[in-house]
């Protein structure tokens, strides 16, 4: 059966990716990615594929846990506004559980707007000038509060930490920043601003932040590089740990656990490692591995963005096949999937995720179409 599976799924597989080859360079835009990307992503679109069809046909088992966990359960007419926002890059969840969006107003990431040194070719434009940040009311989806105006030029990740300070990484300012709760300046800049780097002092196009109760950070970092940084709460740099990532575009912490766990795009797969938080002899140093898939990570499809809760891995896919984007719940620790979920209308070009600190919702994001989606747990 299983060989007869992989027949089955090679033809399918060629006479979709044909097609998609000439269409993918419209669709570069929307999914961020370029032409060398996409002879890598081929292997992820034909396990893409694989995991899509029927497990009848595959030959493989659903993980037995799959009953006990119930899916994710779409939030129908959610938010109850019609949203004037860009691409929707990150959501965040603040202190009083309601979701927060960062968009890129009129700002679209196309072939012309960074050169091949990777610095932004729009600094003339200026910075985005509508409010980039906006959070949106748990229950009904209306605006709370709006803000974050010609502070950014491309921003990519948020964040907002159990104190309700705000983090935000640009990838056209190669920065991150930390804005206090209801402050618009920061109180923190890392980087410098338009110059990306590999050294001590620079990022270059950092994806995501993640912050620990304590204020030790992480910055996954990002498009060019191919590491997670470790800041102490003052923005010093404590330690970094190099993997093998091809595009690392979201971190998330499970501080119970000390997992950082990070989606390594263009690899298909998620990577834990420990965050190295826990003080005293015998615990786990930043870096070592989390988990049974260890340092190589597991190889679950083209994955955007995570974020974990309890034992439970929240994770969203992008496809270049219409239609095929999802999101999925992994066991933390095996990284077996527990469930495949979608809104009813299904994804487009999904970009982050994040869990409410109750863990009653969770929230995605796109960047075509320009949507948020709620789902409850349980
Ligand atoms: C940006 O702001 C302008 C001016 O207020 C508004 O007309 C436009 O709809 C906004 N666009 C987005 C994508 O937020």
């Amino acid at each position: 059966m299983e060989r007869y599976a992989n027949v089955v799924v090679a033809m399918i597989a060629l006479l979709c990716c044909l097609q998609p080859f000439s269409e993918a360079k419209s669709l570069k835009t929307q999914l961020e990615i370029d032409e060398r990307q996409l002879l890598n992503v081929l292997p992820s679109w034909l396990e893409r594929l694989r995991n899509n069809l029927p497990s009848s046909l595959t030959g493989r088992s659903v993980s037995p846990d799959v009953k006990s966990i119930r899916k994710p359960a779409e939030v129908l007419n959610w938010p109850s506004i019609e949203l004037d926002v860009g691409q929707i890059t990150g959501v965040a969840v603040d202190e009083k559980s309601n979701p927060v969006i960062l968009h890129r107003g009129n700002v679209k990431w196309d072939g012309g707007s960074f050169n091949s040194a990777g610095h932004y070719a729009k600094v003339e434009d200026g910075p985005i000038k509508n409010d980039t940040i906006v959070t949106l009311d748990a229950a009904t989806g209306s605006l709370v509060d709006h803000w974050g105006s010609n502070l950014f030029y491309m921003p990519h990740g948020l964040e907002v930490d159990a104190e309700g300070n705000t983090w935000v990484t640009d990838v056209a300012l190669h920065q991150v920043f930390k804005f206090p709760k209801g402050s618009r300046v920061p109180s923190l800049t890392l980087g410098e601003a338009f110059v990306p780097g590999s050294d001590e002092k620079h990022f270059c196009k950092p994806t995501d932040v993640a912050v620990s109760s304590s204020g030790i950070f992480f910055v996954s970092d990002g498009y060019c590089n191919k590491r997670i940084m470790k800041f102490d709460p003052t923005g010093r740099l404590l330690d970094v740990y190099t993997g093998a990532f091809n595009i690392v575009h979201s971190v998330t912490l499970m501080e119970e656990k000390d997992a950082l766990c990070v989606a390594d795009r263009e690899h298909s797969r998620i990577v834990c490692i420990h965050a190295g938080l826990k003080q005293g002899p015998g615990q786990p140093t930043f870096g070592s591995p989390y988990g049974s898939a260890g340092h190589k990570g597991k190889n679950v499809g083209r994955v955007f963005a995570v974020a974990a809760k309890g034992q439970q891995l929240y994770a969203v896919f992008g496809s270049i096949f219409l239609g095929m984007s999802d999101g999925k719940t992994f066991d933390l620790d095996s990284l077996n999937t527990l469930s495949r979920w979608t809104p009813s209308n299904g994804f487009g070009s999904p970009h982050d995720v994040a869990v409410s600190r109750d863990g009653e919702a969770l929230y995605v994001v796109q960047i075509g179409p320009n949507s948020i989606h709620k789902f409850a747990l349980e």
